[in-house]
């Protein structure tokens, strides 16, 4: 039995509950591809370094990938793709590396939002963009203005992004709930503790991909990846195209999804 995700019939993903709407899922109808796919980008500096260049010469070739993968994505008929571009720890980068980083994915927004709007992607950001300076946190509110419309693919960019840090922002809310009286802490299941993430609304990853050949989640979607398969691919980020995203989607549909059940 192969991963169910997208169910052929052209029904919607199963929506913001998904993770406690699990297990009713397992052993569903084979998929075509997964409905959301989340991608830890890892290797840039290793390919700035295989080359003799700066680390930056990496990261400007990953935003190249990015372009390629939303692309290759959107034609492949995924509903939601999140990439890591930049976790809580990047912060503690040398200073130089972090501006790079930042400037990159400010001009990436700039320059790509039209490119965006026209192909129906639809861009949020999700983490802690206020942590940026004004200039990034203005360009990422207009890219998601000017893409609001889309409704071909889901892209989420995570910047400033921690799972931990989202998890316990979520918990500081239920306690301050809890203590205003608008919420019964015997009342609080997993679905309303997931409308308080940064993805509510968004269905959970059925598919996390990391390149570079390490294996770890370091801290990306460490809630909504509870039921999700992995995949790690042993290619630089900067060297990702589409048929890599092509062997990640068939592994997915090889793997047997089971949630915590048994199905024989
Ligand atoms: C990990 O490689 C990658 C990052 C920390 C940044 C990812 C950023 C991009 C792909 C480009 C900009 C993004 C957008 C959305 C335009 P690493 O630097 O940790 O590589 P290494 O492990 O080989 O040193």
């Amino acid at each position: 039995m192969s991963a169910a995700a997208k169910p052929l019939d052209g029904t919607e993903p199963s929506g913001p509950d998904a993770s406690s709407k699990a297990p009713s899922r397992a052993g569903e109808a084979p998929p075509a591809v997964p409905t959301h796919i989340g991608i830890i980008m890892d290797g840039n500096g290793r390919w700035a370094a295989a080359r003799g260049q700066p680390r930056v010469m990496g990261h400007r070739a990953g935003a190249e990938a990015v372009r390629r993968t939303i692309e290759a994505a959107a034609r492949a008929g995924v509903g939601w793709l999140t990439l890591f571009a930049f976790s809580s720890e990047n912060w503690h980068r040398p200073a130089d590396e972090v501006r790079d980083l930042t400037g990159l994915m400010r001009m990436y927004l700039r320059s790509e939002v039209g490119a965006l709007a026209k192909e129906g992607i639809r861009l949020r950001v999700i983490g802690e963009r206020e942590r940026f300076g004004p200039e990034t946190v203005r360009a990422i509110a207009a890219a998601e203005s000017a893409t609001a419309a889309g409704t071909r693919l889901n892209l989420n960019v995570a910047v400033s992004y921690g799972g931990r840090g989202e998890i316990v922002a979520a918990a500081r809310e239920v306690a301050r709930r809890v203590a205003a009286g608008t919420l019964d802490a015997n009342s609080l299941d997993e679905a309303t503790f997931g409308r308080l993430l940064s993805t509510s609304g968004m269905p959970d990853p059925d598919l996390i991909i990391r390149t570079s050949g390490e294996q770890r989640i370091s801290n990306f979607l460490l809630w909504q990846s509870a039921y999700a398969e992995f995949v790690f691919q042993d290619v630089l980020w900067p060297d990702y195209d589409q048929e890599h995203l092509t062997a990640a989607i068939a592994e997915f549909a090889r793997r047997e999804r089971r949630y915590g059940l048994r199905l024989a």
